[in-house]
């Protein structure tokens, strides 16, 4: 198994969604050389998923969004004989992820891949004949404007049994109404909005037996992790 060349692949400038891949790629050009240090004080419960989640050997597993490769470096050193997948917008980013599975020397368990989350085809873009076990997204929803179809796409890729994880920023509404109002602002500089919509459609797909879900609020609502899996579901 082969790391791509993240640099070598352009954005696509000819789909819909392909502006998100041109801002992205402005927004984290000189940002992802500090990313990884500056986000771990403030992309919390990402490593409380990644402990949680329930990965076995031989299982695939892709984020979606994966950015720098901090959350699958982790993943890839903790499960050794699991297979990874990652795909981001952002060229940017994934000059710096694939920088790192080189350095952690697991590049060979991880590809890397530039594409949209709207776009996602396991087949056509990674080459695999089957779907994924679990599909995550990390603070990446929160960035996408059209997260339905990311959601859609997502779900469609996962096998029968798979489990889709997302954690994202909530609406902090446990927090103090200033400090509230002050990472609400500070966010949305980064184009990062909270979409209630998420977990209203994750709910609505749970009431109607597609899937089972548990929902998850952290630190005052700061963010939230919504586990959904479709094993239990109602044929
Ligand atoms: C805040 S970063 C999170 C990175 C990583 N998941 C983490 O937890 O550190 C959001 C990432 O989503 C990517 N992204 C934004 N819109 C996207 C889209 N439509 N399709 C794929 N990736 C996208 C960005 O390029 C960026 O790398």
């Amino acid at each position: 198994m082969s790391t791509s060349n993240a640099s070598s692949t352009a954005p696509m400038e000819s789909h819909p969604c392909a502006a998100q891949a041109v801002r992205m790629d402005r927004m984290y050009r000189l940002q992802r050389h500090f990313y990884d240090l500056t986000r771990k004080f403030y992309l919390l419960g990402r490593d409380d998923l990644l402990t949680k989640m329930n990965v076995q050997a031989g299982q695939t597993v892709l984020e979606v969004g994966c950015g720098t490769g901090r959350n699958l470096a982790i993943l890839a050193r903790r499960h050794p004989d699991v297979r990874f997948w990652g795909l981001d917008a952002s060229t940017e980013m994934l000059k710096t992820a694939a920088a790192t599975m080189e350095r952690k020397k697991i590049s060979e368990r991880v590809v890397l891949r530039q594409a949209l989350a709207e776009e996602l085809d396991p087949e056509g873009l990674f080459g695999l004949a089957r779907p994924f076990d679990t599909i995550f997204f990390s603070y990446s929803l929160s960035m996408i404007p059209t997260w339905e179809q990311a959601v859609e796409k997502a779900i469609s890729s996962l096998a029968p049994q798979g489990h889709l994880h997302i954690v994202d920023f909530c609406d902090q509404m446990g927090l103090p109404a200033p400090l509230r109002w002050m990472i609400k602002r500070w966010l949305a500089l980064f184009g990062v909005h909270h979409k209630p919509e998420l977990v209203a459609a994750l709910e609505r797909m749970a009431g109607e037996g597609k899937c089972e879900l548990q929902v998850k609020y952290l630190y005052g609502r700061y963010a939230f992790r919504a586990d959904v899996s479709l094993s239990n579901a109602r044929p």
